[in-house]
């Protein structure tokens, strides 16, 4: 019965390999502002993390572009800063400006956030799984629900800034400083965020994704990894562990979430899980399937979907990748852009995606001309 209906879930199905066509589609943001109905609820529910904890307020914005669009795809509303809030640190979004946190400086900060195993974390964020149990019973049965949260990396570069700075260069600066420190920050999130990610799964998300929306900002320096010995003395950097040689990519961000997949199909066996490394380059995006574990790669818009098709195996999920800029434009530009990503993956396994998330001057009728252009016949 069960099988019956996730047999139905397109998404999933792409998820584990199989090609279809039309591919399914979602959008990254599809509950957000560019959507009227988004912004009357948003308007009654108050501050926008009153939104995400209430669950009631929640789920309306979540079934939203569900109701209007009929994507294939639901990704649970909330924010990857709930993590930080549910760790001790003051998050607050800004009208206009974005999200703020109370930046950590040092260890001082870091000795106040709660341990790994303080069970105060997941009652902070009990009202996330509800909206999770309560969406999978009120979503039609062929929808995918998503859940979601940031990777260790990015999420630790807003705690770490305390906003999201353009370069990041607070980030970047205490990673090339206190590596120490940003390892167990990094350990930290590694630890909650994989159980937050399987209380997703078990309230009832099918697969999950991890926002690794930092990847491009990580600090140039390649630091000595984690995980070897510092050598003693004078030694030759021939004789030095062969893991000095990760880079940054690796070392801050696909292993730590290569940690976050293992740990999390440890406990939900098989659990599906899409990483989205923004600005990683074409690079690093035909890495991410082999270092992570993922079972797909979200491609970010700065990808030439065609080139990474051809660089990875057939068999790769891709997701992605029309450029939020094309969409707010429209017309021609938009179909053009729709046919690229159809002849750049026909007969692969692919969910279609932007590559980034839509943003709030998008007009909703480009959303209607771009799923038009998809599921013609
Ligand atoms: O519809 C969905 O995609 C689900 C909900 C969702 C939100 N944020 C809602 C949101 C998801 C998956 C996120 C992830 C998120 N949050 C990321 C990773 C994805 C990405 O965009 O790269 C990041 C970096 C954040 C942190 C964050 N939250 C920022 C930088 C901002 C401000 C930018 C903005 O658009 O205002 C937010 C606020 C936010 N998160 C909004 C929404 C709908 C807008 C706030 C509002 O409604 O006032």
């Amino acid at each position: 019965m069960a099988q019956s209906v996730q047999a139905d879930r397109k998404v999933l199905r792409v998820l584990s390999g199989e090609a279809l066509s039309p591919p399914p589609a979602w959008m990254m943001r599809q509950a957000g502002r560019y959507l009227p109905e988004y912004r009357e609820t948003r308007a009654e529910a108050g501050s926008f993390l009153d939104l995400c904890y209430s669950p009631d307020f929640a789920v309306e914005v979540t079934l939203q572009p569900i109701r209007r669009f009929g994507f294939e795809a639901s990704i649970l509303f909330s924010d990857i800063l709930v993590v930080p809030h549910a760790l001790g640190q003051d998050v607050r979004f800004v009208e206009g400006e974005g999200p703020r946190l109370d930046p950590m400086h040092g260890r001082a900060e870091f000795e106040r956030l709660r341990r790994a195993d303080d069970p105060a974390i997941f009652t902070h964020l009990e009202p996330v799984f509800e909206t999770v149990r309560r969406l999978r019973a009120d979503l039609p049965p062929e929808t995918t629900l998503l859940g979601f949260c940031g990777a260790p990396w990015t999420v630790a570069s807003y705690m770490i800034g305390g906003r999201g700075t353009p370069d990041l260069a607070p980030a970047r600066a205490l990673a090339e400083g206190d590596t120490a420190l940003v390892d167990a920050l990094i350990d930290r999130l590694v630890t909650v965020q994989t159980a937050y990610l399987v209380r997703q799964l078990r309230a009832g998300a099918d697969a999950v994704q991890i926002f690794e929306s930092h990847a491009g900002s990580l600090p140039k320096a390649v630091p000595l990894a984690s995980d070897t010995v510092e050598p003693v003395g004078d030694v030759s950097e021939s004789a030095l562990p062969e893991t000095r040689a990760i880079d940054a990519l690796s070392r801050w961000s696909f292993r730590p979430i290569a940690r976050m997949i293992a740990g999390i199909r440890a406990e939900v066996p098989g659990a599906k899980i899409i990483v989205f490394a923004r600005g990683s380059g074409l690079d690093g995006h035909a890495r991410v399937v082999p270092e992570t574990g993922a079972d797909a790669v979200g491609v970010d818009w700065a990808v030439d979907l065609a080139a990474l098709r051809a660089r990875v195996p057939a068999s790769t999920v891709t997701q992605g990748n029309v450029h939020p800029d094309t969409l707010i434009e429209g017309g021609p530009a938009l179909d053009a852009a729709v046919d690229a990503v159809l002849a750049a993956t026909r007969g692969l396994p692919h969910i279609f995606n932007l590559g980034h998330g839509i943003t709030p001057q998008t007009p909703v009728a480009h959303v209607e001309q771009m799923l038009a252009r998809l599921r013609r016949r």
